[in-house]
């Protein structure tokens, strides 16, 4: 151990010191053995037309997400079509750089056709027919990538800001065992997968309440549930680094894993009264709700380091039960909170800037890996 630690210590020390030719330590390496670092990567990235992201992907992450690639709506389009082209050159693109894939997310309440949940009249089908649909989705795909895809956001976003079930259209028809039935029928086709309860906002304490409630219930039934997902669209100053300790805390005593599943953490005006990331949400644009088109000033980019070094020490804390940090997406560039929830902002969620370069947020995250090792 010791001397694992002073190994990872003198390639900080030489990394530091900058010999000209030496890159700086990779956040894969500068977190091994305490979690997992990922990035959701989009299109261009999993076909191979974004070779600059792909360089960044390579050489910074050991787990992937797909941003947009396995949804319901991309990947089962119509009734009888199943499109695999894109799912099956992510899970590639992770095999062929040994990472841990993760599958995102099979039963949602956004990004899915509206036929799922109606009959040829256009009338909601009934809970047989719609459990029928929700077994056939989640065999198909995660039977084809059995063994491959080792972790799998089962159920994402079913629960309302004040921790009771969402009226989505999976709960009406159904009714709140959908859950349940999707995690089983997850399970029952890959039963070594890692299986995820994820959301927004568990930090906020009825939504929090909610999840736990809703966790200890499916582990009380037996349902296969591994891990919950913090998704982590933060803000600088929203969760507060004891919300999100307690968080962690919370969900660890119930035997569960954390991951924090989908982090960036915005520097823009917020739009809403609370911390939300429901992506059917639109705000009109204004120019004062952009105020760093042309660049972020000195002191937010280093508010920012700050803030993710806060976050970074609080997951470091709890090494023993978060098991991966994911951030949503790869550079400023990539990200989606450049149009979410107002479109056409520039936004600075992410580690790497819009020319692939790492900003002070990112030698601020090694700094707190490389600080836990010398302690
Ligand atoms: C977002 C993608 O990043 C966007 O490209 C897409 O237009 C909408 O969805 N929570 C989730 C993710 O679970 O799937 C969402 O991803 C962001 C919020």
């Amino acid at each position: 151990m010791l001397n694992r630690r002073f190994m990872a210590v003198s390639a900080l020390v030489a990394a530091s010191l900058g010999a000209a030719a030496q890159a700086p330590t990779p956040l894969k390496e500068a977190y091994k053995g305490d979690f997992l670092i990922g990035a959701a990567i989009n299109t261009p990235q999993i076909t191979g037309q974004d070779s600059r992201g792909d360089a960044i992907i390579e050489a910074q992450f050991d787990t992937i997400s797909p941003e947009n690639a396995l949804k319901w709506e991309r990947i089962h389009p119509k009734p009888d079509t199943y499109d695999f082209t894109l799912a099956d050159q992510y899970v590639a693109f992770g095999e062929k750089h040994h990472m841990f894939i993760v599958g995102h997310c099979l039963v949602w309440h956004n990004q899915v056709p509206d036929w799922v949940f109606r009959d040829d009249k256009g009338n909601f089908v009934d809970r047989a027919t719609l459990l029928k649909r929700m077994h056939d989705h989640i065999s198909t795909i995660v039977g084809r990538y059995k063994g491959r895809i080792q972790s799998w956001d089962v159920v994402n976003e079913a629960l309302n800001e004040d921790g009771t079930l969402r009226q989505s259209p999976w709960l009406k028809i159904i009714g709140e065992d959908y859950i349940a039935k999707a995690f089983q029928y997850a399970h029952e086709a890959d039963p070594q997968a890692q299986l995820t309860y994820n959301d927004y906002s568990l930090e906020n304490e009825p939504k929090r309440n909610g999840a736990l409630a809703l966790i200890a219930k499916l582990k009380a039934q037996g349902v296969p549930v591994t891990s919950v997902g913090l998704q982590g669209h933060d803000s600088l100053t929203w969760p507060s680094v004891e919300d999100q300790d307690a968080t962690i805390s919370d969900f660890a005593k119930l035997g569960v894993k954390v991951v924090i599943s989908e982090l960036d953490v915005d520097v823009l005006p917020s739009v809403t009264h609370q911390q939300t990331a429901e992506v059917s949400l639109k705000v009109q644009q204004e120019p004062k709700l952009n105020p760093y088109a042309n660049g972020l000033p000195q002191s937010v980019q280093q508010e920012l380091a700050q803030r993710y070094a806060d976050l970074f020490r609080v997951y470091l804390k709890h090494r023993d039960v978060v098991t991966r940090v994911t951030f949503w997406g790869v550079t400023d560039g990539d990200s989606w909170r450049n149009d979410w929830p107002v479109k056409g902002r520039t936004s600075y969620p992410l580690l790497f800037d819009r020319s692939g370069q790492p900003k002070p947020a990112f030698q601020a995250a090694i700094r707190v890996a490389a600080d836990a090792k010398t302690k």
